[in-house]
C-alpha cells in the first residue's frame, strides 16, 4: 500500500486536545487517586436512599471489649457532625480495615493525625498479624478538640496492614478525623495524591482534565449532586456525600461508597497544574442523573446553580483582594489564578429540560466571562433521537453560545471502525465537538475486557479526531481508574490495587496520541485498504504518521514531501485481538519503540504489523 503525505497543511490541532476524564467511580478518588489510606476517616458515613443500613462506624472494628459509639453531642464542626467515643482497658481500641489493607513500605514515612477531645494515652500502630510496621503514641489532654500529628517510619513492608488506635492505659475520649498518608505523595503535596497513579496521568501528557465526572456531577437525586463548594477549604470541613455509584452498574453495587472530598476542586486544579493540563470542571445544571431520577430544579430556582458557576470561575481565576472565593483559593495556598478556560454545564444531559437550563447559564455567564469556553451536552449516545434533538437545538449556533458539545459513546469495535470517518462530514462552522466520554466495549459479558481489539478500535477512531481537529477540539477516554475488587464499570483505562497499577492497551493508545500530537495535520493520499486508519501531521521538524491496522501485515511505501534522516517507530501490538494486560502480566500489550536511520530518504518502507497501532516519527 502507498501513503503519500503532502506538505499541504490540513488543520490546526488544539494542543490540549487529548485529555483525561476523571470520575469518582470504581473508587477512583477515595481508595484510589487520593492518597488517604484510611476508610471512613471521620466516622461520618450515613444511611442513604440506596442502603438504609450504613453505619457511621463503617470500616472500623473494635479491638477487645472497647466501647465504640457514634456521637453527635459535641462535634468538631456542624458540617460533619458525627464522631466516635471510645472507652477501654489498656490494649483495647479500634482498627480500620483501610479498604483491603494498607501497603506500608519499609523505610518510608507516614503521616498520621487524629482529633481528640479528652484525656487519654493512645497507641497508634500499622501492623498485620505477623508484622509491626510503625508504632507511635499520643498523650491527649483537654476538653476541647485538638489535632495530634505523628510522623511514623515503617520497619517492614506489608501489603495488608491495618491501622490500630488502642489505649496505652485504661481511658476514654472522643475522636474524629483519623488520617494516614504516605509522605511520598505525588510532588510531595500535603493532602496529596497517590504518586504512581498521578504519574501515569502525567505520562499521557494530557491537555486537560475533565472533573469530577460523570454521573456523580448529577447525583442520583438533586440532594446528592456534586457541590464543588463542599469540596474546598479545610478537609475536616468538607461535607461528605454518598456516591451515586453506590447503586453500581450492571448489578455490581458498592455499599460503602462515599465521597470524603479530600480530593476536592482545589486538589483537582492543583493536579492539572502539576501535570501541565487545562482544568475542565463540569457543573451540575439543576438536573439529577437522567438514568436515575432525572429530578429537575425548577427554572425559577436555578440562580443558586448559576451563582455556583460564577463563584467557581472566581475561585479559579479571580483576584483574592476582590472576591471571597478567590480569597479562599489564596488561603488554601494558591494566590495565583488557575487559569480556567473550559467549563462544562451539565454532564450527560439531554432534551428540552436541559436545553432551557443550559441557556439560562449561558445567558448569564457568556457576557460576564467572554473568555470562558462553555461546553454543552448532546446526551448519552452519539446517535439517535436525543442526539439528533441536541444537534437540531444547536443548529446555527456559534462559539459564543457553546464552544463545544460533549458527545459520549460506549460502543462496539465495529461502530468505532465504521465511524472513524464520522467527523469528515461535520459542519466546520458551528459548535465544536468534545468527545468527552468514549471507550470501545467488547462483547456483552461483564467484565468487558480492555483488549487489544478495543485499543485498536479506539486508535482508529482517534485518527478521525486528529484528521478533523478543526471539529474535534477535545477528547477523553472514560472511565479513567478502577480499583480491583471495587469496580462498578468495565472497561476502564487504568486498574490499581493498593500497591501497583496496571496500564491497559487503551491507556497506551491515549499516551501514544498525547505524546505525539502534531501542531497541525497534513493532507495525504492513500491507497484504499479497509483495515487501515491513518492521520498525518507535523510538529517542530517532525512528520508524525499514525496508523491503526485491524488486519494482517501491511507493506507500506511512505512518501514524504522532503527527505528525512531518522524514523522512530512506536508500535502497540500483540498476537491476538483478545490479548489483555493483567496484574500478573502487565506488559503483555505495551508499546515498543525502535529508531533507525533512513539516510535523507523521501520514500520509506514500513512494515505495519498485523493488529497494531503505530506512531511513526520522521525527523
Ligand atoms: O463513565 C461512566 C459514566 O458513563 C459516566 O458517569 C456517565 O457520564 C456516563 O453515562
Amino acid at each position: 500500500m502507498k501513503i503519500t503525505v503532502t506538505n499541504k497543511k490540513g488543520v490546526d490541532v488544539n494542543p490540549h486536545m487529548i485529555g483525561l476524564f476523571f470520575e469518582d467511580i470504581n473508587y477512583g478518588a477515595d481508595g484510589g487517586l487520593y492518597a488517604e489510606l484510611l476508610e471512613n476517616r471521620s466516622f461520618d458515613f450515613f444511611p442513604t436512599m440506596e442502603f438504609d443500613d450504613i453505619s457511621p462506624l463503617t470500616a472500623w472494628d473494635k479491638v477487645g471489649n472497647c466501647v465504640f459509639e457514634s456521637c453527635r453531642e459535641h462535634p468538631m464542626n456542624n458540617i460533619n457532625p458525627q464522631y466516635a467515643y471510645i472507652k477501654g482497658e489498656a490494649g483495647e481500641g479500634i482498627v480500620n480495615r483501610a479498604y483491603e489493607g494498607i501497603f506500608c513500605e519499609k523505610g518510608k514515612k507516614y503521616d498520621f493525625s487524629l482529633y481528640v477531645k479528652g484525656n487519654a494515652k493512645l497507641k497508634v500502630e500499622i501492623k498485620t498479624e505477623n508484622a509491626l510496621c510503625c508504632e507511635a503514641s499520643i498523650e491527649a489532654e483537654g476538653e476541647e478538640w485538638k489535632k495530634y500529628s505523628l510522623e511514623m517510619e515503617s520497619n517492614e513492608t506489608v501489603y495488608n496492614g491495618k491501622l490500630y488506635i488502642t489505649f496505652l492505659e485504661e481511658g476514654e475520649c472522643d475522636i474524629d478525623m483519623a488520617s494516614l498518608f504516605p509522605r511520598d505523595t505525588f510532588m510531595g503535596r500535603k493532602n496529596g495524591l497517590r504518586a504512581d497513579m498521578a504519574q501515569a496521568l502525567k505520562d499521557i501528557k494530557p491537555g486537560f482534565v475533565r472533573f469530577p465526572g460523570g454521573c456523580i456531577v448529577e447525583g442520583t437525586v438533586i440532594e446528592n449532586r456534586y457541590r464543588w463548594k463542599d469540596t474546598v477549604g479545610p478537609v475536616e470541613e468538607r461535607k461528605i456525600n454518598w456516591n451515586r455509584w453506590q447503586d453500581g452498574n450492571v448489578g455490581i453495587t458498592a455499599h460503602d461508597y462515599f465521597q470524603s472530598y479530600g480530593l476536592g476542586f482545589y486538589e483537582y486544579f492543583l493536579l492539572c497544574e502539576d501535570i501541565g493540563a487545562q482544568p475542565l470542571p463540569v457543573l451540575n445544571c439543576g438536573m439529577a442523573c437522567q438514568y436515575k431520577t432525572g429530578e429537575c430544579v425548577p427554572m425559577d430556582e436555578l440562580d443558586e446553580y448559576i451563582q455556583d458557576a460564577i463563584d467557581l470561575i472566581e475561585f479559579a481565576n479571580g483576584d483574592p483582594d476582590k472576591n471571597e472565593w478567590a480569597a479562599l483559593r489564596a488561603r488554601m495556598g494558591h494566590p495565583e489564578p488557575f487559569n480556567l478556560v473550559y467549563l462544562g454545564i451539565g454532564n450527560e444531559q439531554w432534551e428540552e429540560n436541559y436545553f432551557e437550563r443550559y441557556e439560562a447559564f449561558q445567558k448569564v455567564i457568556a457576557p460576564l466571562y467572554p473568555d470562558i469556553k462553555l461546553i454543552t451536552s448532546s446526551g448519552p449516545s452519539a446517535q439517535g433521537k436525543e442526539f439528533d434533538k441536541a444537534y437540531k437545538w444547536l443548529e446555527g449556533k456559534k462559539e459564543d453560545f457553546a464552544y463545544a458539545v460533549d458527545e459520549h459513546y460506549y460502543v462496539k469495535s465495529e461502530w468505532m471502525f465504521d465511524n472513524a470517518n464520522r467527523y469528515d462530514s461535520y459542519n466546520r462552522d458551528g459548535v465544536k465537538v468534545f468527545a468527552g466520554e468514549y471507550a470501545c466495549h467488547i462483547g456483552d459479558k461483564q467484565p468487558k475486557p480492555n483488549s487489544l481489539e478495543a485499543a485498536i478500535a479506539e486508535a482508529a477512531m482517534m485518527t478521525g479526531f486528529e484528521r478533523n481537529a478543526d471539529v474535534v477540539t477535545l477528547a477523553s477516554y472514560a472511565p479513567l481508574f478502577a480499583r480491583v475488587n471495587y469496580t462498578q464499570w468495565h472497561p476502564d483505562m487504568i486498574f490499581v490495587n493498593n500497591h501497583e497499577i496496571m496500564l491497559t492497551p487503551s491507556y497506551h493508545v491515549q499516551a501514544m496520541f498525547g505524546n505525539n500530537l502534531p501542531d497541525y495535520t497534513l493532507q495525504f493520499e492513500r491507497e484504499e485498504d479497509g483495515d487501515v486508519y491513518i492521520s498525518a501531521g507535523y510538529k517542530e521538524g517532525e512528520y508524525i504518521l499514525k496508523v491503526a491496522n485491524r488486519g494482517g501485515k501491511k507493506d507500506v511505501v511512505l512518501s514524504l514531501p522532503e527527505g528525512v534522516m531518522e524514523i522512530e517507530e512506536i508500535t502497540l501490538t500483540s498476537e491476538f485481538m483478545t490479548d489483555i494486560n493483567t496484574m500478573d502480566n502487565k506488559d503483555k500489550v505495551s508499546p515498543r519503540s525502535l529508531t533507525r536511520p533512513v539516510g535523507g530518504s523521501r520514500e520509506i518502507n514500513l512494515t505495519v504489523p498485523p493488529l497494531s497501532f503505530n506512531v511513526y516519527k520522521l525527523k
